[in-house]
């Protein structure tokens, strides 16, 4: 049975996910710029960009009424068959419910529509990967540039074998790393069969990425419809990656349900990872694996895992077998020919990125800044910041924090209290007021990659008595080890320029 949400639904999803999860669904912004002709929308810089950015976007054909679906995790399992349990899954599903709301959601998929589905790193808009027609409704609903390919998402791996060319043979570096990583958070770009899948998906490229996602609401739609998945992030592009239904449900409806881009949201609550996958070639330059994105698996993970295999190569040793581990950002430099090499077309792109002015903060002490001399202290450069902006709108600033409790940042500027559901009380200054959001403990960086999209989109965006930042300001991790990494390269994209504090 379809269960329609009353408006509003914020308090529903309070109750299951916690009091994080009741953002007001209208976005007042948002939700100007999606319904106004262009030439009615505000003179505000950024409104004017918005719009023009919505103008172009386009909706899909029609609208929807959109639904949101809850699942619960407990009720799926999965049973393996065959030689090895990966080869070919079997999902069962206890209760009507959720047998139900599969057979909905599944229906929608193999009629072209779009459905919103969690997955452990972030929410995907997922269509049938075999079907042009619902891969085209993926661009337009996200607004998606036409040159950056789909992830397709598998729930077996006798769907790898079926969406990769019958001659293909699984590298023994790939074979590693799928048995290591895989359900999960790791991409592989293999050979597209290119009988099978349409050439849309992956934008004319030879290659195909590909996931087996181990959220299980999101495996088992992909099991319950037989149906291989194409699903980027589901927000609006340029917009910060979905981590919460609620996040998919303000972006792809821009606040009016009944204008809804897509029919489905399956709400499996909030993502467990936050970032997005690692994305791994191993198959374009012969003896090296290259990480493309890094992600929710990191680097020290992938090398771990060859290591123990004994696939990685040593020094000028060569074997068809063993790989030189490459990554983008450290060995593959960042801003060389390689932003806009067609290997890695998302990345040439500004992503993540609210409409606040994002400023990423890096302590002087921190690996990538030794060199830098002459820096001011985090209090200095928020007011200079805040007297830049002041030029340009001259009125009190909202100004946002991301930080981790009780590091250095937040002990000075927001004190050594405890924030209550990750916000603390708000320090007021003459010019401006400070709002904080806690990446959580300074001992669990996965936590602030979790947190990272949900503090972009709850700073920018305003919640429960915190307005609408107009600067966010974000605490580098400690280094760029572990997940690290992908939540440097993720505040990267998303920030206008970054500090070196003394700290
Ligand atoms: O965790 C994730 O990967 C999420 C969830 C929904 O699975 N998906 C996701 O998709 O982040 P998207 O579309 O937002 O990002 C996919 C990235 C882009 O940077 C794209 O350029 C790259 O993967 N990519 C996809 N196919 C590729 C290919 N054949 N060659 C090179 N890069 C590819
Ligand atoms: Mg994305």
């Amino acid at each position: 049975m379809s269960r329609s949400l009353p408006w509003p639904r914020s308090l529903l999803l309070e109750n299951r996910c916690g009091l994080r999860y009741s953002i007001p669904k209208v976005h007042p912004k948002a939700q100007r710029a999606l319904h106004m002709p262009l030439h009615e929308a505000s003179s505000s810089r950024s409104e004017r960009l918005r719009a023009l950015h919505d103008d172009r976007r386009g909706y899909p054909e029609r609208l929807y009424t959109t639904e949101i679906l809850p699942l619960n995790n407990a009720n799926i399992r999965f049973v393996g068959e065959g030689e090895e349990p990966l080869f070919e899954a079997e999902v069962e599903v206890e209760d009507k419910t959720h047998t139900d709301f599969l057979e909905q959601a599944s229906h929608a998929l193999h009629n072209s529509h779009l459905v919103a589905i969690p997955t452990e790193t972030v929410y995907g808009l997922a269509g049938n990967a075999l079907d042009p027609d619902a891969v085209g409704k993926i661009f337009s609903a996200k607004g998606r540039p036409a040159d950056n390919p789909l992830i397709v998402h598998i729930s077996d791996k006798r769907m790898l074998r079926d969406l990769c060319p019958p001659n293909f043979q699984l590298s023994a570096v790939y074979g590693a790393l799928i048995d290591a990583f895989w359900p999960g958070p790791l991409t592989l770009l293999v050979p597209s069969n290119e009988t099978q899948v349409p050439s849309v998906v992956r934008c004319g490229l030879p290659t195909l990425g590909v996931r087996m996602p181990s959220h299980p609401v999101a495996r088992a739609l992909i099991a319950h419809s037989k149906l291989p998945l194409a699903a980027p992030s589901a927000n609006v592009s340029g917009r910060p990656s979905p981590t919460t239904s609620d996040h998919v449900y303000s972006d792809m409806t821009g606040g009016d349900q009944s204008k809804g881009r897509i029919p489905y949201v399956l709400d499996g609550g909030p993502c467990r990872v936050g970032l997005e996958s690692t994305v791994v070639d191993g198959i374009t330059a012969p003896g090296q694996l290259r990480i493309l994105r890094p992600g929710g698996v990191s680097v020290e993970e992938i090398y771990a895992v060859l290591e123990k295999e004994d696939l990685l190569a040593q020094g000028s040793e060569t074997s068809p077998q063993k790989v030189e581990v490459q990554v983008y950002g450290k060995e593959l430099v960042r801003d060389s020919s390689l932003e806009s090499n067609p290997t890695t077309p998302g990345m040439k792109y500004k992503h993540y990125s609210p409409d606040a002015t994002v400023i990423l903060l890096i302590a002087r002490n921190h690996g990538t800044a030794k060199s830098v001399e002459n820096v001011k202290g985090p209090q200095d450069v928020i007011e200079e910041q805040v007297r830049c902006f002041q030029k340009e709108e001259n009125r009190h600033v909202n100004v946002g924090l991301m930080s981790k409790d009780g590091s250095a940042l937040t002990m000075q500027l927001l004190g050594s209290s405890i924030p209550t559901a990750r916000l603390w009380s708000p320090v007021q200054k003459d010019r401006y007021s400070l709002y904080g959001y806690s990446l959580g403990d300074l001992s669990s960086p996965g936590e602030a990659a979790h947190r990272l999209f949900d503090g972009l989109r709850t700073l920018d965006e305003g919640f429960m008595g915190i307005p609408r930042c107009d600067l966010i300001f974000v605490e580098a991790p400690d280094d760029d080890s572990g997940v690290g990494l992908a939540f440097l390269n993720r505040i990267q994209k998303a920030a206008s320029q970054t500090i070196v504090i003394a700290m």
